[in-house]
């Protein structure tokens, strides 16, 4: 396992099944759910300083990693409307990156372009994590969504996923298979013919010889133990009319929750438009919520070991 200090997380992909693993074990010491004591932990970053630079809208991962921060003592600085930045003025990417990386200790981005993030992180001197680029990654996300199946089924091995709606442009959907084909984990494809899965991400399943399934419906008998439903992704569509096509095909209503009343676990990254009916949000499996609030956990620990607070 490599050190953790002084880490990027930008993809999922550079963190082996045993890093994984210690980052979720880690996460469940902030968990008040695993925490006997009530403790405090706004000792452990006292001093220093995170950046947070959103140049595309957030609500979970902006305020949550505000909250992490705060919770283990950090400051924060940035900014989640570039206009309101010298960028406004011509300044470039690079300078920008470069001017954060010399008043914060660790850089929180979230861009519309896959690859910014990296970029980022090529420049800055800092620990850069990765919240969001573009239809790439989110790799915080994904570690929050095992964190949230491993609380809920008490188990990564011997269960089964399915992953539903835009599963060509949903990030979260992209990561989460690869993060999970580390383990004994079936996953199922639901989408529109035109959302599917990317090849290259079947591909990967393939030679780690993952077992998966494909289907453009919800199957009526429905085997899984998670239901990971995603937003049909308005914003990557070049075409208005095709998005409008796809919108609607898979939502969730009232007649779900027989589904729910059976076991399976509801989860969705959020923000959701209309593929979740908020009547479904009482049901004890319906996890979203629950699902966004583990993200907190998650990335107080990843700031307190890329920061080296904890090894
Ligand atoms: N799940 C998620 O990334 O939500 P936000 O876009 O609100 O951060």
């Amino acid at each position: 396992m490599g050190p953790f200090k002084g880490r990027d997380i930008i993809d999922i992909n550079d963190f082996s099944k045993e890093e994984l693993l210690f980052i979720l074990k880690l996460a469940k010491k902030f968990d008040p759910q695993y925490v006997r004591r009530k403790r405090s932990n706004y000792l452990l970053l006292r001093g220093k300083i995170a950046g947070l630079l959103f140049f595309e809208q957030s609500t979970r991962t902006e305020q949550s990693f505000r909250s992490a921060a705060q919770r283990v003592g950090m400051g924060i600085i940035g900014f989640n409307d570039p206009e309101s930045t010298s960028i406004h003025k011509g300044e470039s990417f690079s300078d920008t990156i470069r001017i954060m990386d010399s008043y914060a200790d660790c850089l929180i981005i979230r861009h519309p372009e896959s690859g910014a993030a990296r970029q980022a992180a090529d420049v800055a001197e800092i620990p850069v994590i990765n919240a969001g680029d573009g239809p790439n990654q989110h790799p915080t996300q994904t570690l929050l969504d095992l964190y949230t199946i491993l609380k809920e089924a008490a188990k990564l091995e011997n269960i089964t996923i399915a992953l539903m709606g835009d599963l060509k442009y949903g990030r979260t959907v992209h990561a989460l298979s690869i993060a999970l084909s580390h383990f004994k984990v079936k996953q199922i494809f639901i989408s529109h013919p035109s959302l599917k899965m990317p090849e290259e991400f079947i591909k990967i399943l393939k030679e780690r010889r993952v077992e998966y399934e494909e289907f453009d419906n919800l199957p009526a008998r429905l085997k899984a133990d998670f239901l990971y439903q995603t937003r049909v992704q308005k914003e990557r569509f070049n075409n208005l009319k095709e998005y409008k096509r796809v919108k609607d095909q898979f939502i969730l209503g009232k007649d779900f929750i027989k589904y729910l009343d059976k076991g399976l676990k509801l989860m969705h990254p959020l923000p959701r438009v209309n593929e979740i009916d908020p009547v479904l949000d009482a049901h004890p499996n319906a996890v979203y919520f629950k699902q966004a609030r583990n993200g907190l956990y998650v990335r107080e620990a990843l700031l307190a070991l890329i920061l080296g607070r904890i090894k």
